[in-house]
């Protein structure tokens, strides 16, 4: 089974291809706090894919357009509550509130 290796706290955690980040970095532990996107804020979700983001689904348009609402988002930026694993291991670097 993949991992998702989170940092910076440095877990690691195995999921079944299919997964979100979400479903996963919450598996492992780490508390991410309520969704706010209902109000229209998607930086909860926010994660830089430092390893292996070619292996994720790619993202949806409405990802994207969510993503194009938050400040600060990079080439590796995707939403862990879209982001479904695939095959390979990946790397992801939480963010803000999420960092802990
Ligand atoms: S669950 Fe709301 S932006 Fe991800």
């Amino acid at each position: 089974m993949p991992t998702v290796t989170i940092k910076p706290q440095d877990k690691v955690q195995e999921g079944a291809e299919g997964t979100t980040l979400r479903e996963i970095i919450t598996a492992a532990g780490i508390p991410l706090g309520a969704c706010t996107c209902a109000k229209g804020y998607f930086d909860n979700c926010h994660v830089f894919v430092t390893e292996g983001k070619k292996s994720l689904s790619k993202a949806t348009r409405e990802e994207n357009e969510h993503l194009d609402a938050i400040v600060g988002v990079g080439s590796k930026s995707r939403l862990i509550c879209e982001a479904k694993l695939g095959p390979e291991n990946v790397t992801v670097e939480l963010l803000g509130a999420l960092s802990g």
